[in-house]
């Protein structure tokens, strides 16, 4: 049989992708190009949907590639793209935006969270219909599955629900796409507000995988935790540990029992320090193989311009296919 199609993607919008990014679901990305046929893809017309500089946004497609390929993303076997470099995504977007309606838009929370940050009139069309345009990225490529956080869950479910509209509509055209969301650490919370999700807006509370390693170390060790004294996991009273402790399981491989046994009359002083040890050990090399292939910016530019032709390959079809339903 053929292997599953897989699409994600992510955006430019930073120098770095933090640990939620990578926990929550770039390490799924590397994971399943194993079993499925990957498409990844930088989502720079996504970056757009708040103000950026030219220069910055190239350079941070750039830098973005470079992590992909850093954190074991290969090229030869999935295919790795920058979504500007593939119109078709915003040809189908278009075609999917007429058919949502403007109230099922409108209860994206997603949007509520990120316009309520921003004045109304700085607010443009383009953050509002966002999670459209992500349901073309998706369905263009005949996804089967999707590798995203839990925070995405709303808009794969606007996403099938557009397939589902469209092929009842004009005939089977799209495949229905399932989220993969990882179990344990679909959700990595802020190191300074363990109740909210770790994201770029808080510095202090984000490990940056491109930041000094020491940074990040010093990060760890000023997490927000409680005032008892017992490493334990425990989401509703223990938040800040269980984050720490998350994050420790998911960057060793060691379970979180073997981790509460291993510090049993330990203090919270000895499980920040270690980890964040564990957290240098990981993004020190990583950040050495991101220098490597920013050193070679004609190569990586040469990779992301043959996944972006394959890429088209894939996704002109099903435009084509959908243009011809709609009587183009
Ligand atoms: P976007 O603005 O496109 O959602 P993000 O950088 O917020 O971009 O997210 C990129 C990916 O990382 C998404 O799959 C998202 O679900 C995941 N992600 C973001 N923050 C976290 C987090 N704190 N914990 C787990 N996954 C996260
Ligand atoms: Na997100």
């Amino acid at each position: 049989a053929a292997k599953p199609r897989v699409f994600s993607g992510i955006q430019p919008t930073a120098d770095s992708f933090h640990l939620g990014n990578y926990l929550g679901a770039l390490r799924e990305w590397v994971t399943m190009q194993d079993t499925a046929d990957a498409f990844y893809c930088v989502v720079d017309l996504h970056a757009i949907t708040v103000a950026q500089d030219p220069d910055e946004l190239r350079r941070r497609t750039r830098v973005s590639a470079a992590q992909l390929l850093a954190l074991g993303i290969d090229p030869e076997r999935s295919t790795l793209f920058v979504q500007s470099h593939v119109p078709e995504h915003a040809q189908l977007s278009w075609v999917l935006e007429c058919l949502t309606g403007f109230g099922e838009a409108g209860r994206m929370t997603q949007f509520k969270d990120k316009s309520a940050r921003q004045e109304a009139e700085h607010v443009g069309v383009g953050l509002f219909t966002y999670p459209i345009l992500q349901a073309a990225d998706i369905l263009l490529y005949q996804t089967d599955a999707v590798p995203v956080g839990e925070d995405q869950r709303q808009h794969l479910e606007l996403t099938r629900n557009l397939a589902q509209r469209f092929n009842s509509r004009f005939g089977p055209t799209f495949a229905l796409p399932t989220a993969h969301i990882p179990k344990d650490t679909a959700k990595i919370q802020d190191l300074q507000d363990p109740t909210a999700k770790m994201s770029k807006s808080v510095p202090a509370g984000v490990v940056e995988l491109m930041e000094s390693p020491k940074r990040s170390a010093k990060k760890i060790r000023s997490a927000v935790t409680d005032l008892e004294k017992e490493i334990r996991y425990d989401v509703e009273n223990k938040a800040g540990i269980s984050n720490l402790l998350v994050i420790y399981s998911a960057l060793t491989g060691r379970s979180i029992a073997e981790l509460e046994a291993a510090y049993e009359g330990k203090g919270y002083g000895d499980l920040k320090k270690d980890l964040g040890e564990v957290v240098v050990d990981f993004v020190t090399p990583f950040q050495e193989q991101v220098q490597g292939y920013l050193d070679d910016v004609a190569e990586l530019d040469k990779v992301l311009r043959k996944g972006a032709e394959h890429a088209r390959e894939v996704g002109a079809a099903t435009l084509r296919t959908v243009f011809d339903r709609i009587g183009f």
